[in-house]
């Protein structure tokens, strides 16, 4: 299949990169000509394990090219992935100025039946104007299909959520184009990974509805943690129990610092604010956003307790990533406590081992080090901000050396709370007893 893949960010470049994997000739189009040429030079913009490996091999057997021509990928393909930004508005709407203007260019420029799937998550509706603005556009009587293909994989785990997804969610209004999509997916779809078809607007729906569901749940055990801090209770126990439940499953409810991201927090508020242009109050929305907002700030009181005045002391933090596997600082917690912190007149020593270049871009008065433990040196207190393994297994005693007092503040719950008492840290985490 010929498929034309608007937009090379991380959405874009995963797909782009795994429908070529899978087989089929794509053009990615991207009008930043920077990036461009850098994907035609084998430098990848962001940091996603295994995707450098799949492009080279793509690229070198020529399944996939890079462009910022969007005029001959269109004409060039039949298939027509839309995967642009959409980011929050000043009303934290999904601002879709980026898709209607490569609606224009697809209007403009199509040269016979073209499929045109959206990827990015847009209001529900987004097709409906992508048709209109098609049908306004183009000249000659094309025909086209539009389809809303919601992408659910994750950073850091975005090759494997692509090729082996839960399922697969495919909007369509016709046979022929169910029958082209299906075929596009037949190498990954199996029976117990399936695809669902259904109309455009649920699949754009389900898009929002998952990554809102999975939001409500971080924020639902991140009170409860809440709760475990003040009367007692182990979320860690408590999150296994309740997982153990086949109605609730286990995965997304660990408590922690909160939710960031480029998705989490800027699509709980675009699907609360499509919910009020709707008449209807998002109650449990608001409530989710506004809890982890809490959550975030929550961290600056452990800190306290441990260094009660933190001005003019040093304070270490290790992870600056919104999670671990990526360099992305979007919405990342760790922005939001170390901005506190610096208020307050600490300073700070940060590492992270993949972001701390992004992270230099907007945390400024940082001494970046160049491992976890040389950010210990004479510091009041360590905070852990973000899970990377390479902090799991290290040596605690030689970390109890370093630091000038064993304070640590785990906003990740990373290590056992009685080991750490036995080995003589001061240690604050979420929702344990320590
Ligand atoms: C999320 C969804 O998980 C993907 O399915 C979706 O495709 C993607 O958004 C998107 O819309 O593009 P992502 O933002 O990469 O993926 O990251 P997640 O792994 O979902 O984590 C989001 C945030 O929740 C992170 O800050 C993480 O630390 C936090 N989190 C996650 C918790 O605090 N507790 C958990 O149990 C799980």
């Amino acid at each position: 299949m010929k498929i034309c893949c608007i937009g090379c960010g991380y959405v874009g470049l995963v797909a782009a990169t795994c429908l070529s994997d899978m087989g089929n000739d794509v053009i990615s189009v991207d009008i930043n000509k920077d990036r461009v040429n850098n994907l035609k030079k084998g430098i990848i913009p962001i940091y996603e394990p295994g995707l450098k490996d799949m492009l080279d091999r793509n690229a070198r057997e020529k399944r996939i090219v890079f462009s910022t021509n969007i005029k001959e990928g269109i004409q060039k393909s039949e298939v027509i992935f839309i995967a642009v930004g959409t980011p929050p508005d000043s009303n934290n709407c999904a601002d879709v100025s980026a898709i209607a203007s490569v609606a224009e260019d697809i209007g403009r420029y199509m040269n016979g039946y073209k499929i045109i799937v959206n990827k990015s998550t847009a209001p529900v509706g987004t097709l409906d104007k992508i048709g209109k603005i098609i049908k306004s556009v183009k000249t000659k009587p094309f025909r086209y299909d539009l389809v809303s293909n919601p992408e659910f994989m994750r950073e850091g785990e975005a090759i494997k959520d692509f090729t082996n997804p839960d399922r697969i969610v495919i909007g369509v209004q016709s046979e022929k184009a169910k029958r082209i999509m299906s075929s596009i997916y037949s190498g990954i779809s199996r029976t117990d990974k399936p695809i669902m078809f259904t109309d455009l607007r649920s699949a754009e729906l389900i898009k929002y509805a998952s990554n809102a569901m999975l939001a409500t749940r971080i924020s639902f055990m991140n009170e409860i943690a809440q709760l475990c801090e003040k009367v007692g209770g182990d979320i860690k126990a408590i999150a296994r129990g309740m997982g153990l439940d086949t109605r609730i499953g286990p995965r997304f409810l660990h408590a922690g610092i909160g939710y960031g991201g480029s998705c989490f927090p800027k699509d709980v508020k675009a699907l609360a604010q499509i919910m009020k242009l709707n008449g209807i109050e998002p109650k449990i929305l608001d409530a989710v956003d506004e809890v982890n907002e809490q959550q975030k700030r929550s961290l600056i009181h452990k800190i306290r307790k441990l260094v009660p005045d933190v001005k003019g002391k040093s304070v270490a933090v290790w992870g600056l990533a919104f999670k671990p596997k990526t360099d992305d600082m979007r919405e990342a917690p760790s922005i939001t406590i170390i901005r506190q912190l610096q208020e307050l007149g600490a300073k700070i020593r940060a590492f992270d081992p993949e972001a701390q270049h992004n992270a230099s871009l907007i945390l400024k008065n940082i001494t970046y080090c160049k491992d976890p433990y040389s950010t210990l040196k004479g510091c009041d207190v360590l905070v852990i901000a973000t899970e990377w393994n390479a902090f799991r297994d290290l040596e605690l005693k030689k970390v109890k050396q370093l630091l000038k007092y064993p304070n640590i503040v785990d906003g990740r719950n990373i290590y056992d709370p009685q080991e750490m008492k036995k080995l003589g840290f001061n240690y604050l985490c979420v929702g344990r007893k320590c």
